[in-house]
Formats: structure tokens, sequence, C-alpha cells
């Protein structure tokens, strides 16, 4: 049993460390990121709202965003746990997650905050490839795919997320810094906060989370 929340600016590991921590601890990993993305690729209303905030690095509203993971939250499978990555991202989520699990007689067990530094971040964000089938997650120079432009996973074609051109990807640091960045307060506040230094190679950056989880 687990639950936890991966913290950390948009390009700092989440999704990387996600694959992992999922693997290991056998938790759900739910992205409200991967969310929207998948209702934009099936043209749902739900993607076409959050679509126009997504593509200019804005957040999606609030409430939007509470709703579709307490939704989530309730599913069956999370009774055993849970890993989230990319929510919360306002100190308003964050209460509203409190008063979810509160309600159901539930508690975090750590929130992990990667760190990572601005200019790593843009390398990062700008570098990255994604497969169009099946999601995986490549970086041109850091974790580049055995054959350039195709998935070793599935060999599907390797493309660009929509927000990791250099202008939204700076716009989404700087949202980080003005509306996220107050979450490591709060959660520090709370007891349960784990800094991992997020600059590591990805394996190494994996032992210091798992080391910080326990078991
Ligand atoms: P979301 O999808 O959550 O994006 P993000 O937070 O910007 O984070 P990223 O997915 O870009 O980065 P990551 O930390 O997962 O890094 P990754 O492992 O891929 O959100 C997208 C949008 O949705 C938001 O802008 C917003 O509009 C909306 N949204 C989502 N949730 C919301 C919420 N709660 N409220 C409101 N709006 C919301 O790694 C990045 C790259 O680095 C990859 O290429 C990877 O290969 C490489 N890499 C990873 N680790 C390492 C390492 N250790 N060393 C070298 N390279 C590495
Ligand atoms: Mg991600
Ligand atoms: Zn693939």
């Amino acid at each position: 049993m687990l639950r936890t929340i991966l913290l950390g600016p948009p390009g700092a590991g989440k999704g990387t460390q996600a694959d992992r921590i999922v693997e290991k601890y056998q938790v759900p990993h739910i992205s409200t990121g991967d969310i929207f993305r998948e209702n934009i690729k099936n043209g749902t209303e739900l993607g076409k709202k959050a679509q126009e905030y997504m593509n200019r690095g804005e957040l999606v509203p609030d409430d939007l965003v509470v709703e579709i993971a307490t939704d989530r939250l309730l599913k069956d499978d999370c009774k055993a746990g849970f890993l989230l990555d990319g929510f919360p991202r306002t100190v308003y989520q964050a209460e509203k997650l409190d008063e979810f699990l509160e309600a159901h007689g539930q508690k975090l067990d750590k929130v992990i905050d990667l760190e990572v530094g601005e200019q790593e971040l843009m390398v990062r964000l700008t570098g990255r490839r994604v497969c169009k089938n099946c999601g995986a997650s490549y970086h041109i120079v850091n974790i580049p795919p055995k054959k350039e432009g195709i998935c070793d996973k599935c060999g599907g074609e390797l493309i660009q997320r929509a927000d990791d051109n250099e202008e939204t990807a700076k716009n989404r640091i700087d949202v980080y810094n003005k509306e996220t960045a107050p979450l490591v307060d709060y959660y520090e506040k709370a007891g349960n906060l784990a800094r991992i230094d997020g600059a590591q190679p990805a394996d190494q950056t994996f032992e210091s989370i798992t080391a910080a989880l326990g078991q």
C-alpha cells in the first residue's frame, strides 16, 4: 500500500520516475496531463476544454481538474494506493485533495519533490520525444531510442508534445513557479515531504526515491 504524490516542475522527470514507481509498488499511475492528452486525442468535450489551456502552457481550471482527479481516485484500483503525477498543482487543488482523503479515511504516505534547475528543465522539455502509439517517453540526447524517431517498445512513431516548444515550455516553468511551487511548503508543513535531487541520472533518482519511500 502506497499513497504518494510526485511533485516537481515540468520536465523534472515525473513521468519517467512514475513508470518505475508503479512497477515496483504496484499502484495505479494517475497523471492528469495524460488524462487530458487522452481526451484531446479522442476529441471529447473535456479534451476540447483542456486543450486551449495546455497549448498555452497555462493550468486547466481547478474545478475541472479536481473533478477529474477525484473521480479517478474513486475507482476500485485506488483502494490499494495510488501515485499522483501532476496533481495537485495549486494550493486549492491540494486542499480539495486533503478533503477527499479525509472523507475517505485515507492518508498520504509521502510527497516526492523532484528538484531540477531551470536550464536543465528546458533541455529536457525541448529534447523530449514521445511515442504516438504507446506514449513511451524518450530524450534525443539523454535517453535516445535505439533507432531515431522509432519507439523501442512498439515500433511507433516518435513525436514532440504540442507544449514542448521553447516558448510554451518556458511559460509552463513560469506557471509552475507561481502556482505550484508553494505546494513544496504546503507539504513540508504537513510533514511528509521528501526532497529528491532529480538532476541525477534516472536510475539514481529512482534509487533516491525508493530510499525515501522505504519497503
Ligand atoms: P503534465 O503532462 O503534467 O506536464 P508537466 O507537469 O509540464 O510535466 P511533464 O510531463 O512535461 O514533465 P515530467 O516531469 O513528467 O518529465 P518527463 O519524465 O517526461 O501537464 C501538462 C499540462 O496539462 C499542464 O501544462 C496543464 O495545462 C495541464 N494540467 C495537468 N495537470 C493539471 C493540474 N493538476 N491542474 C491544472 N492543469 C493541469 O521527462 C522530461 C524529459 O526529460 C524526457 O525527455 C525524459 O526522457 C528526460 N528525462 C527524465 N528524467 C531524466 C533524467 N534523470 N536525466 C536526463 N533526462 C531525463
Ligand atoms: Mg509528465
Ligand atoms: Zn511505443
